[in-house]
């Protein structure tokens, strides 16, 4: 049928062909396997859909919005901006101003916009892992160098051996994910003030506490850090406790000058007037959602205390998903446990898997599919 094919021109081009930026040269994509299995724990979604009285509140302000798009939307989006420093002064143990927040697409957009912002060719940005694989993509994205730093074999961040890598590496950011992923594990403040002053000795650079599952964690945030710290930025998102990831919302909190930083690099208009409006929506229903939010920490602490119960090591988790094993072949037992409809996710930790906590139903089925595996292992 005429127009229904690729365009080509039939001698099989493929990505090495095209005059692609070097570094990027036979790298794969990120990407976790989006497969239709009966109990998705693998992307640390928030199990629960939105509720219907917000649902409708979404419909409302969006057909409000829908009125002015022959309009650009507030490139600043102030309102937007003002809700969520009100959210952060009420939750996160710090007051914060419309000045200190700035939001985006996604945190991961946020950390485009700091690592184009502060990293960039020549310059060098250091995660301690393993931990959120987008950080050094995004790195490599922006020409950023990526410098992989250690973690203890418990996987909390060892704060000799980091401050010794910023001392030598001199990178001009770092980051510190906590609750970290994939690993679960909470960054104590006392760690985030040694790596700082590190930081600040070596270059200064830009320190970036990825917080994006805070809001799961048995700890405080780690927001408070800001006051009197120019170079520390916290970056959140709606993905996780707002049970947001389809709205793609993030956000950072920090001094005024790093949010007119980012302005040099930020599209114009990046936040459309649709996602402005949506994430307002949500955010007038906070408390609802962070109702879900401790129905999910107590589904996960039930999965630590279950996976313990049935033989498997698991490392202490502040967020909503608990990584567990150990497994000799950790690929051999995700795939059996797909095989028992249960999607969990193999991040390439030897020996270890990591499960997000569903909804009741869902962990049971997984605690079922993760019992039975133990069985066979011992059998
Ligand atoms: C540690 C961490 N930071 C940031 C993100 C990105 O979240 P989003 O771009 O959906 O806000 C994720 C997503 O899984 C994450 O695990």
């Amino acid at each position: 049928m005429e127009g229904a094919g690729p365009v080509t021109d039939g001698k099989g081009l493929t990505l090495d062909d095209l005059p692609v930026r070097d570094e990027l040269r036979g790298k794969s994509p990120y990407g976790a396997p989006q497969l239709d299995v009966p109990v998705q724990l693998n992307t640390n979604e928030n199990p629960y859909p939105l509720p219907e009285p917000l649902v409708a509140r979404i419909a409302e302000r969006v057909a409000e919005a829908a009125r002015g798009l022959n309009r650009y939307p507030d490139r600043d989006a102030v309102e937007l901006r003002t809700e969520l420093a009100r959210y952060l002064s009420r939750t996160g143990g710090h007051p914060v101003a419309t000045e200190n927040v700035w939001a985006a697409n996604g945190s991961n957009e946020v950390i485009q916009q700091l690592l184009q912002t502060f990293g960039g060719p020549g310059r060098t940005a250091i995660g301690f892992e393993p931990s959120y694989s987008m950080h050094g993509l995004i790195a490599r994205g922006t020409g950023t160098g990526w410098i992989s730093g250690p973690r203890n074999e418990d996987f909390t961040i060892d704060v000799a051996a980091a401050e010794k890598a910023i001392a030598e590496n001199r990178p001009d950011v770092v980051f510190i994910t906590s609750p970290n992923n994939p690993t679960g594990t909470a960054v104590e403040a006392e760690t985030v003030l040694a790596l700082y002053e590190a930081a600040q000795a070596a270059k200064p650079s830009l320190v970036v506490v990825d917080e994006a599952y805070v809001e799961f964690s048995h700890r405080d945030s780690l927001l408070p850090l800001i006051e009197g710290r120019p170079h520390l930025v916290v970056s959140r998102t709606m993905s996780k406790a707002f049970g947001a990831a389809g709205l793609r919302l993030g956000y950072l909190a920090a001094h005024p000058a790093v949010v007119d930083a980012v302005q040099l690099v930020r599209l114009p208009y990046h936040l459309s007037a649709v996602t402005q409006a949506t994430a307002l929506a949500a955010l007038e229903h906070t408390d609802t959602l962070l109702g879900y939010v401790e129905q999910l920490k107590r589904e996960r602490d039930r999965l630590v205390t279950e996976l313990r119960t049935a033989g498997y090591e698991v490392t202490e988790s502040d967020a909503n998903f608990v990584q567990f094993g150990r497994f000799e072949d950790s690929h051999t037992a995700w795939q059996r446990i797909l095989d028992r409809g249960v999607l969990v996710r193999d991040n390439g930790v030897p020996g270890w898997l990591r499960v997000t906590a569903g909804t009741p139903t869902e962990n049971d089925a997984f605690l079922d599919a993760v019992r039975q595996l133990k069985k066979e292992q011992r059998a």
